[in-house]
């Protein structure tokens, strides 16, 4: 289950800073956004709230920012047996929560410019994550420990983030589209949106909107792999293409519609 980890050198998972992400010791040194100080100031005040499941920043210059390595094990693709079992979505929920309980209580700092590409276009009193992906997610003993990559953080709604994980933890994507990552084969995204829901404790109120705030981040993750092709990434065209480019996305939002119903069904069941 332990993933090897060079003590230095590049750190793989990401897309956004592939290639620029490196270990050093018991530190990380990647690129840092403009705003970087601000995402700072907030991990810093997370333990102070009770939240001791993020990485701290120690280091920011000459646009690079440096924070401390959080041993453990992150999933990459193609995805370990471990990282799909319905304990690890329970606790990716349970994560997710003691996060937003944390977050909640630090007051939003006014002015900051922060990122709109992932960000709930609702906005929100309080940071997101927004990008609770796989590889943004360190286990130990298999159990989700730490949220890493607070590149994307933004103001927004909790369910934001719940949705986002949703759509990569569960997964929530039609079978077809499924069936091209081996990882993904054979989970039951009805059953598993649940177990997430349950693992956070979601009310029934947010359980009853949460599949039209999952629609939402679909709409935003469209338009944010629209810019990105045309801004000309030609590695990440390829990647597009190869799973089968708009259609794909066609599909599965389709999808989503058709079994909109049964989800919601399992979710207040
Ligand atoms: N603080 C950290 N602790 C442990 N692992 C990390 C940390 N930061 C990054 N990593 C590892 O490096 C990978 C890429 O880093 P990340 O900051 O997520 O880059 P990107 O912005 O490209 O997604 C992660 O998926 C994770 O495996
Ligand atoms: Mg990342």
């Amino acid at each position: 289950m332990a993933r090897l980890v060079a003590v230095d050198g590049e750190l793989s998972g990401g897309i956004t800073n592939a290639g620029a992400v490196f270990r050093r010791g018991e530190f990380v040194d990647r690129p840092a956004q403009a705003h970087a100080a601000a995402i700072h100031r907030f991990l810093e005040a997370l333990p102070e709230h009770g939240f001791t499941g993020a990485p701290t920043p120690v280091g920011l210059a000459d646009g690079r920012e440096q924070l401390t390595y959080v041993p453990g094990d992150v999933a990459l693709q193609p995805y370990p047996a471990w990282s799909m079992t319905e304990a690890a979505l329970t606790s990716v929920g349970a994560l997710l929560r003691r996060f937003h309980d944390a977050s909640s209580a630090i007051p939003l700092e006014p002015g900051v410019p922060w990122t709109t590409d992932l960000a709930d276009p609702r906005g929100g009193t309080m940071l997101c994550h927004s990008d609770a992906c796989v590889e943004n997610v360190v286990f130990r003993d298999g159990e989700a420990y730490a949220l890493i990559d607070f590149d994307m953080a933004a103001p927004g709604r909790p369910l934001w983030d719940v949705a986002m994980a949703a759509r990569y933890w569960v997964p929530m994507l039609d079978p077809e589209t499924a069936a091209q990552f081996p990882s993904y084969v054979g989970l039951d995204p009805v059953r598993r949106l649940r177990i997430l829901a349950d693992g956070y404790g979601l009310s029934a109120d947010d359980r009853s909107v949460l599949l039209s705030v999952i629609d939402e981040v679909t709409v935003v993750e469209r338009a944010e792999i629209a810019a990105r092709l045309e801004a000309g990434d030609t590695s990440f065209a390829k990647a597009f293409d190869k799973h089968g480019g708009w259609a794909t996305w066609d599909r599965l939002q389709a999808w989503l519609v058709d079994q909109r119903a049964t989800f919601l069904a399992a979710l207040l069941r």
